[in-house]
């Protein structure tokens, strides 16, 4: 080889997948497994492959010794070999443009087994269009699945994104830090996975849902900027785009504000992209969180198609339609949609549409179709006629839904039916990227079973100043100095300013209705930070692992993750989790109750 070549071995001189034109002459020793083999009566074609990619390795009676021609005839698919011989530049009419090497081939001299393969439980290989095998015995069979070429490209972009954010934020002068995985219970609104002490009967560690506490306290103690690529775990009801354990890009800063970690997320951001060849906006557009609910029902709005959401309620009360009417008079909203040229959408088509708002919990959506002066759909929709179609903004061949209630049921209702119209009419142009920025997040919730407030972000997230008075006298429209990171209605990341002020944060804890007693018991290392001289600070965690499959242009999680688990939390390669053996409970002090339905 001419090249230097960092990946040779004393076994061999170079990867197969690296090999170009002009190798050609060059005389090399491959490793790698078998990925297709064809024997053409004594000339046999062998596709070897190892993580950079394939090679054609040929044995020809005129190159190559009979028994090597006749062992390499008879290698099975997912063999270890390694080969040596000469890399031949290939007639053009034999080039194959499908792959990186495909100018050259290898002309096989010799080979050797070096780890035998039974036949693998999976293809790795694939046929063009054939279909991959069910993603559970995919996942069961997973070192057989993570040798296919798509995932090995997706692992090693991660390896880049990783190592492209370790230098960014070194050279901002972050700091690498590590924090417990064995923990305390964190507060990020999930359930803890707890682990039980041996030493101490009774007693349990928690796996950190957030280093948040922890970074709080590397402020507290100076180190004014940190971060980890931070493992967290959350035992939560799994989606898609949600992990059981999952990896942050956590970040913590002091003397800063929320600009200031805007600023560096965006930077990071772009670092990313770039990484995996995109260039994005150095700025993303803000939107608060009061604008995103009412303009788009959702605080991830998808900015990729119009659709926006309007408040229809004068119009519908000017007409005598007893569904809209209650709602209206029960203090509700009539909100909905226009979607221009939507007169075009089959019966069946709105019906569908209609059925996902259902089961986002609204009743039904009113149906506004206009063609010309004709004005149809539900009874509602005579009742409004052309003047009132128009002016609610709906043309001739648009089609107006409207959801009637109080804004919790129409706003979740309103955001799927925009996705599903935008998904049927396909109104995303491919490759678009739409970036955004929600601020001013409210400060907390009411939980809809209780009443009681929750924190929306976290409980150490800071009021807007200008907000601090109503903590007394009505907190629930205190907003805070949160903002989350939104790329297509995908939340990338969030984070906040926090409280850097002990009586703040016991205000806080109290309206969340947390006593004293409990908040010494649960976060009382955090109080006692605060107390000893903590500088102002605020950070952000981005969720590398959505980040990593947005960059691979992955449908899930689990195609970025190499070990990932199934949305039953289950680890199917190795298969966690498991029983354990009853002298092992008891070493743990734990005693397993049987529940019966
Ligand atoms: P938050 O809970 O918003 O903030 O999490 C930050 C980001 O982590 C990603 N994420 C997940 N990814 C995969 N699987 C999951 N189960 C999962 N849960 C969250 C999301 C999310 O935006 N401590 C705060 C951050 C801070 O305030 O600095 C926190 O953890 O992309």
């Amino acid at each position: 080889m001419t090249r230097s070549e960092p990946l040779a071995t004393s076994l061999r001189t170079t990867l197969c997948g690296q090999l170009r034109s002009t190798d050609a002459g060059s005389q090399v020793r491959l490793g790698g497994w078998v990925h297709r083999a064809r024997n053409l009566g004594g000339l046999v074609f062998i596709d070897l492959r190892d993580r950079e990619g394939i090679v054609q390795v040929s044995f020809d009676p005129a190159h190559a010794p009979a028994d090597v021609v006749a062992r390499a005839g008879a290698l099975g698919n997912e063999t270890v070999i390694l080969v040596e011989g000469e890399v031949v530049a290939r007639p053009p009419e034999m080039r194959n443009a499908d792959i990186a090497t495909g100018d050259v081939e290898v002309r096989g001299r010799a080979v050797e087994v070096v780890g035998p393969a039974t036949p693998p439980a999976i293809p790795v290989a694939r046929g063009k269009g054939e279909n991959l095998a069910a993603e559970e015995l995919r996942l069961r069979h997973r070192h057989l699945d993570l040798r296919r070429p798509e995932l090995q490209k997706n692992i090693m972009l991660r390896h880049r994104l990783m190592q492209r954010t370790r230098r960014f934020l070194s050279e901002k002068g972050f700091l690498e830090i590590e924090t417990p995985i064995l923990t305390k219970p964190t507060p990020e609104g999930a359930r803890d996975y707890l682990v039980p002490s041996r030493v101490h009967a009774g007693e349990f560690y928690a796996l950190p849902q957030s280093p948040q506490l922890y970074k709080q306290l590397l402020m507290v103690a100076g180190f004014d900027r940190y971060f980890q690529i931070a493992r967290c775990f959350r035992d939560e009801d799994l989606r898609a785009d949600r992990q059981p354990e999952f990896t942050q890009i956590d970040i913590e800063a002091s003397f800063v504000g929320q600009e200031d970690i805007m600023a560096l997320a965006e930077q990071l951001i772009g670092q990313l992209w770039s990484e995996a060849g995109y260039t994005i906006p150095e700025r993303f557009p803000r939107m608060t969180y009061a604008d995103a609910m009412e303009r788009y029902g959702i605080d991830r709005p998808d900015l990729r198609f119009g659709l926006e959401i309007v408040d229809a309620s004068e119009s519908f009360r000017a007409i005598d339609f007893s569904i809209t009417a209650k709602a209206l008079a029960a203090g509700g909203r009539v909100r909905g949609i226009v979607v221009p040229g939507g007169a075009k959408l089959s019966r069946k088509q709105v019906d569908e549409i209609e059925a996902v708002a259902r089961s986002a919990g609204a009743g039904g959506l009113v149906r506004v179709k206009r063609t010309g002066d004709t004005v149809e759909g539900s009874p509602a929709a005579k009742l409004l006629g052309a003047a009132g179609a128009t002016t609610l903004g709906i043309g001739d061949g648009d089609y107006g839904l409207f959801a009637a209630g109080a804004d919790r049921i129409t706003s979740p209702a309103l955001d799927r039916v925009r996705q599903e119209v935008a998904r049927v009419l396909e109104l995303i142009p491919a490759g678009e990227r739409k970036f955004l920025w929600v601020t001013d997040f409210p400060m907390f919730e009411h939980d809809p079973a209780t009443g009681a407030l929750g924190a929306v972000h976290h409980p150490f997230t800071s009021p807007l100043p200008a907000d601090l008075p109503l903590l007394a006298s009505a907190p629930e429209r205190a907003r805070a100095r949160a903002y989350d990171v939104v790329l297509n209605g995908t939340e990338l990341g969030g984070g906040s300013i926090r409280i850097s002020d002990p009586e703040t944060q016991s205000k806080i804890f109290a309206l969340l209705g947390i006593d004293e007693q409990t908040a010494r018991a649960r976060f009382g290392f955090l109080l006692d930070g605060l107390r000893s001289g903590a500088p102002p600070h605020g950070g952000i965690a981005l969720g590398f692992d959505r980040i990593a499959m947005l960059l691979a242009d992955a449908p899930s999680l689990r195609d970025v993750i190499a070990f990932p688990k199934t949305t039953a939390a289950r680890a199917l390669f190795e298969g966690a989790p498991a029983p354990v053996p009853p002298n092992d409970l008891e070493e743990l002090h734990v005693t397993v109750v049987e529940r019966h339905a």
